[in-house]
């Protein structure tokens, strides 16, 4: 059994790995990264009542990761790199090859993969984090399952300019719905759910696009979405929409939220 670790900026996930198959997985958060590792390993043992003398090797990936310098509980210890473990997990769990990975995490890693290795494409600051940060000061509840909520009934015409707001015709393929700036209007009337929906709206519209252009830049028309962003319903519908404008299409595999732990699990060392 190999126990993958990702230690990401914002959580920690823990998998265990038998027979080039993902088992078991945890989420955990912690402060500082040798309690994220020691918990996530503590998490996944006691819940599932693993026998540690079956742990044949622990592979930690993520951004807390170069933290620990040593083996954890005399188990040998192996560092991977994190651009590697998602786009060999992104393989992995979507069962495809020479795609795009956008991994939704803290901020946004955009990475190729396939039969020419995996390289780190690009990225952007905005991601995960950006939305529970905005929250903090705009929104009555920075918790993200409050900011979903919110957002549930969200009208984003009270907060983006849109492009009927300053045009008749429509410019090329956008239509008058599409935004033409972001939080451009933002009316004395915009209201919480209205903010939190442009929040999100603003974070995936960026992501999405981005992706489009790597996705075109690669001559592929899938982009497999991972991290915990993965999991947004509202982000997703976002991304649907930009879906419907490029024809590009996001894919969103089981586990998406624990690729980056997985593809460190099933590296080869
Ligand atoms: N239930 C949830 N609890 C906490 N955060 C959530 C939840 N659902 C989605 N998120 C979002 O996921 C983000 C963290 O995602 P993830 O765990 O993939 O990142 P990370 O691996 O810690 O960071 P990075 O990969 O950027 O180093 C948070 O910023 C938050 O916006
Ligand atoms: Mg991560």
């Amino acid at each position: 059994m190999i126990l993958g670790i990702d230690i990401g900026t914002t959580t920690t996930k823990a998998v265990t790995i038998e027979n080039g198959k993902l088992t078991r997985k945890v989420k955990t958060k912690a402060v500082d990264a040798v309690t994220a590792a020691t918990g996530a390993f503590g998490k996944i043992v006691l819940e599932n009542g693993i026998d540690i003398n079956l742990i044949e090797k622990i592979k930690i990936t993520g951004a807390g990761a170069g933290k620990i310098k040593n083996d954890i509980f005399g188990i040998p210890t192996d560092r991977v790199n994190e651009i590697d473990a998602i786009g060999i997990g992104g393989m992995f769990l979507s069962g495809e090859r020479n795609i795009i990975i956008t991994n939704i995490g803290t901020g946004t890693v955009i990475i190729e993969a396939g039969d020419k290795g995996i390289s780190h494409f690009g990225g952007s600051g905005v991601g995960g984090g950006t939305i529970l940060g905005l929250a903090k000061k705009l929104l009555p509840t920075a918790e993200f399952s409050g900011i979903l909520e919110l957002a549930k009934t969200g009208n984003m015409s009270q907060v983006d300019l849109l492009l009927s707001d300053i045009t008749d015709t429509s410019i090329s393929f956008l239509s008058g719905e599409n935004t033409a700036a972001n939080f451009g209007k933002m009316l004395d009337t915009a209201g919480p759910q209205d903010i939190a929906f442009a929040v999100i709206n603003m974070v995936y519209q960026v992501i999405g696009v981005l992706s489009v252009f790597a996705a075109r830049a690669r001559n592929t028309d899938r982009v497999i979405v991972t991290g915990n962003g993965s999991n947004n319903p509202i982000g997703q519908k976002i991304l649907s929409g930009i879906t419907g404008m490029y024809g590009i299409k996001f894919i969103y595999p089981e586990h998406a939220e624990y690729t980056t732990a997985v593809g460190a699990g099933i590296f080869k060392t």
